[in-house]
Formats: C-alpha cells, sequence, structure tokens
C-alpha cells in the first residue's frame, strides 16, 4: 500500500472513507473530529451519543455520509481510555481499521494524525500509525492460485496533516515505510515453505540487498566452511542434500575505524530435529527456524534504508537439520570453530551448535557489541509463553538499551538469568561441553551453552521461538510470520547511532 502526506483538511478529503481515531473518554470533540462532527450534522456525536460507537481499544465503526462531506464513508477507530493510550494502542486501532476497510473493499482511505497523543511522543505516533496500518494489512498470498480475484488489497492511504506538523509526520510516516517494509520482507522470507527457502535461497535474498548503498554480502559455502573448521554448522547440515551457507551481510555506514556491531541469527530452514526427529505434529512450523536469521538480514536491509551512520556485519549460519544416512548423531563429538569440542546429546539442540560457530567467528570482527536473534527452545514458550522474548546476556548496559528499545517497539523482552549454577549443567563427562542441559531451565543452559563461544563483548541473546510465529491474529500481526526482532533492532541502532 502507498502512503501519502499531504496538506490540507480531513474534512476536505474526496476519499472512500475517511479515518478518525477517539479516545474512550473524551466528554466532548475537539479538532478534527469536531470540525467533522460539525460538517456533517453531528454524524460522529449521534453515534457515541446513541453508544454505537464508545471508543474502546480496536473498537469500529464505519457509516456513509450521505453527500455530507466528499469523502463516502466515515470510519471511526477507537483508541481506549486516553489514560491507557500507548503506542501499542494506536498500531493497533490503525492496523484493525485499515483491515476492516479492506474488508468492505476499500481500496482508498484518508486520515488526519493528531500527533498530540501521547505527550512528548509527536514522532512516534506518527511513527505508530503507519506502522500499525502496513503491519497489520501484510498477506502471505503467492501460493494462492484458486480465487485469486477475491484476494482484496488496499492500494492507498492518505494522510492528511496541517502546516506545523506536517514535516514531523513525512519524516516519520517515511520511517515507518521503511522499517515496516523490512519487517513484511522479513515476514516473506519466513513464510516461505523450506522447499522454496533452502539456506542458498537465503543467501541469494540476502545477497539482492547488495544493490543499495554501503550494503556487501559474502557467502562462504561448504568447501570454504571444511577450510575453516566451521564443523559444528557442518554436523548439523551433515543429514541434508541442501549446502549449508554462513551469510555475512555487512552495512558499512559508519566510519572506516568504527567497530561493527555484529548481529548473529540462527537460520534453520528447517529443522525436523535429525535423529533425535521430532513428533510429526507441527513439524510444519519448523520452517520458521530461521527467524532469527531473517529478522538479522531485515535489520540491516532497514538501517541501509535509514542511512544509519553504524557499521553493522550480520551472521547468518543457515542449514537444515535432517535425518539423512551420513547425519551427525547422539553421541557424535564435534570441535566447533572456536577449538572447543562439544557432545552431541541431542541432534535437535541445533541451533546452538550452528550459533556456536558463528558467535565465534563473531569475535573476528573486533565487535563493539553482539546481538543474537534465535528461535532457540521450546522451554522459552513454557517460560514465558508465546508472545515474549527470552533476554538473557552478560552485559547489563546491553540488557538495558534492548529493554528500552523494546518499551518502545511493544515487542515483549523478559530478562532470564544467566547464573553460575546452570553452567555444571552444560559440562560433558568427554568432552568440553554437551549440547543439551536436560529439561530444568532449557531456555538457560541453551544461552549458557552459548556464552562459552561468545568473546570478550557485550552480547545479548534472545530467544525468540515464542513470538516468531502465531497461530491466531494479533492487532498488527497477522495470523503466521511475525517478523519479530526487526523493529526491536532498529529502534536499538537507532539509538547507537544517534550516541
Ligand atoms: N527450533 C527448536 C526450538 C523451537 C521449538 C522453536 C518450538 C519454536 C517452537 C530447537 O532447535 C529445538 O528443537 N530445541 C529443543 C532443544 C532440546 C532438544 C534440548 C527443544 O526446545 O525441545
Ligand atoms: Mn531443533
Ligand atoms: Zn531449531
Amino acid at each position: 500500500m502507498k502512503i501519502i502526506v499531504k496538506k490540507g483538511m480531513l474534512a476536505d478529503a474526496e476519499s472512500q472513507a475517511i479515518i478518525l481515531a477517539l479516545f474512550e473518554d473524551s466528554k466532548k470533540l475537539t479538532g478534527v473530529a469536531l470540525e467533522i462532527d460539525k460538517i456533517s450534522g453531528g454524524l460522529i456525536s449521534d453515534l457515541i451519543g446513541s453508544g454505537d460507537f464508545a471508543g474502546k481499544p480496536s473498537q469500529i465503526s464505519v457509516v456513509y455520509t450521505r453527500g455530507a462531506m466528499p469523502a463516502k464513508r466515515l470510519a471511526l477507530v477507537g483508541l481506549g481510555k486516553h489514560q491507557e493510550c500507548n503506542l501499542e494502542k494506536i498500531r493497533g486501532a490503525y492496523a484493525s481499521v485499515m483491515r476492516h476497510l479492506r474488508g468492505l473493499g476499500v481500496k482508498e482511505a484518508a486520515t488526519a494524525i493528531n500527533v498530540n497523543l501521547l505527550p512528548g511522543k509527536k514522532e512516534q505516533t506518527a511513527q505508530a500509525v503507519a506502522e500499525g496500518a502496513l503491519l497489520g494489512l501484510y498477506q502471505y498470498t503467492p501460493y494462492k492460485t484458486v480465487g485469486r480475484e477475491d484476494l482484496k488489497e488496499m492500494d492507498e492511504l492518505t494522510v492528511i496533516a496541517d502546516v506545523k506538523d506536517f514535516s514531523v509526520i513525512e519524516s516519520n510516516v517515511k520511517k515507518a515505510r521503511l522499517i515496516a517494509d523490512a519487517v513484511c520482507f522479513v515476514r516473506d522470507l519466513i513464510s516461505a515453505p523450506s522447499n522454496e527457502m533452502t539456506p542458498t535461497i537465503l543467501a541469494q535474498k540476502a545477497g539482492e540487498l547488495t544493490d543499495r548503498k554501503n550494503v556487501s554480502c559474502r557467502v562462504l559455502d561448504k568447501s570454504k566452511l571444511k577450510e575453516m573448521g566451521m564443523n559444528a554448522l557442518l554436523a548439523v547440515a551433515s543429514g541434508s542434500h541442501e549446502e549449508p551457507k554462513l551469510i555475512v551481510l555487512e552495512y558499512a555506514g559508519g566510519k572506516k575505524k568504527d567497530a561493527p556491531i555484529v548481529l548473529v541469527g540462527k537460520g534453520l530452514t528447517f529443522d525436523s530435529g535429525g535423529i533425535s526427529i521430532k513428533p510429526a505434529e507441527k513439524m510444519d512450523e519448523m520452517k520458521t527456524d530461521m527467524s532469527g536469521g531473517a529478522a538479522v538480514i531485515g535489520a540491516i536491509r532497514a538501517a541501509a534504508d535509514l542511512q544509519l551512520p553504524l557499521n553493522i556485519t550480520g551472521l547468518i549460519p543457515a542449514t537444515e537439520n535432517l535425518p539423512g544416512g551420513s547425519a551427525y548423531k547422539p553421541g557424535d563429538i564435534i570441535k566447533s570453530y572456536s577449538g572447543k569440542t562439544i557432545e552431541v546429546l541431542n541432534t535437535d539442540a541445533e541451533g546452538r551448535l550452528i550459533l556456536a560457530d558463528a558467535l565465534a567467528y563473531a569475535s573476528e570482527f573486533k565487535p563493539e557489541a553482539v546481538i543474537d536473534l534465535a528461535t532457540l527452545t521450546g522451554a522459552c514458550i513454557i517460560a514465558l509463553g508465546d508472545d515474549v522474548i527470552g533476554l538473557l546476556g552478560t552485559d547489563d548496559k546491553l540488557k538495558k538499551e534492548i529493554n528500552s528499545a523494546a518499551q518502545t517497539t511493544g515487542e515483549l523482552v523478559w530478562e532470564l538469568p544467566l547464573w553460575e549454577q546452570y553452567h555444571e549443567q552444560i559440562k560433558s563427562d568427554i568432552a568440553d561441553y554437551k549440547n543439551t542441559g536436560g529439561r530444568p531451565a532449557g531456555t538457560i543452559t541453551a544461552a549458557a551453552f552459548l556464552s562459552k563461544f561468545v568473546g570478550d563483548h557485550p552480547w545479548v541473546h534472545l530467544d525468540i521461538a515464542g513470538p516468531a510465529w502465531t497461530t491466531k491474529d494479533k492487532p498488527y500481526i497477522p495470523k503466521g510470520a511475525a517478523g519479530v526482532g526487526v523493529r526491536l533492532l532498529v529502534e536499538f541502532l537507532t539509538h547507537r547511532a544517534k550516541k
């Protein structure tokens, strides 16, 4: 959908629908709402007065203007109580109303953004409106061939701004556009089935970003990985005919001498569990086991589009985990890229193996900080539920930065401890470490394992197993791939860039 920002008055818009977002407890109408109410002979006050529209979060009322205004319809959407309003409610409201209008067959709409909904958050408010609309309208349709003509799409949203707010709205709508495009790109990568999203194809998709300024991509193939001794990644890949790749995607927007921020993303294009095979039920969802890697690719795309003055390196180890004849097996011992040895007790704990090699490799970039994202453990879903990212790491300042970025983007992040005791669980009898620590604290022992391969720099691990994929519609995340982590990383990076 195109978004156009224009100067003018919403009441004058010749649109299929004009959208107004209203609080639940506003005693009397003000601003644009008051103006439209007057012009329309009390259309809005009637809806409110009769109780049809109360302004509850994401509540929607659509009525015909019947000539009272140039626009054909008036769409009201609720923001909930003024005191309880936040960026999430704004994103949700715009996502809901846009989806509702699309369902009616409306292809084009107009709205005005009140940048004073939240005190001191003009920029974020403008961004949230556009983000909510764009992310809420996402649909993944490339494989639908029957009834394609019935697919509905919204073509255009016009944001009408008055002169004093025009520039803040214009620049933040543009920012939202770039970020939402990156999120939707990531959702596409994740939604694609594993037969059409192999490590090779994922690497190709990353490579396509090099048409952007300051972006470069190197793909380390199987023979190179062998030469380097990336044996943990190679072990996971050994059961599949698909070649593994280590994708190195770099954005050089900073000064030459600036140390890079390294983002590492788990890129399992399919995780069957390998010899320790998973149950059939829901195994299909394991096409999403590259969500961390996809988020890293998306964050770098957005950073490049926003031209952030930073150096960022993305490392995405990509492979399948299959139980082929040459697959690695429980009991195998691997000498990882770091030189440390790993006893494989469960081939389904493969994410930490490929990350071990990538995290060790990250140190060679002398990073300012390393952040990894991975759909790493089912245990994270047991601990925190479907909607929450588990955060673990070694550096309080970096953890704080991630937490504060999450406050802005609405991605839910909760820290788990990484105490000494947990490290006992991953000691091996005959190698340095084993790749599982048993059922207790599975998310933590996985992170403890990763920590063994992290160099002497700030590091944070984000376990996105829960929110990467959603089986029910959320306000601005239609069911399916969420693209979680992209906005979080971009917000974090934007803050770093301001320093
Ligand atoms: N990719 C899975 C984790 C996962 C499970 C993500 C469900 C999203 C939804 C990971 O590779 C895995 O299989 N982990 C095992 C580890 C265990 C064998 C120690 C798990 O969580 O069961
Ligand atoms: Mn697994
Ligand atoms: Zn996995």
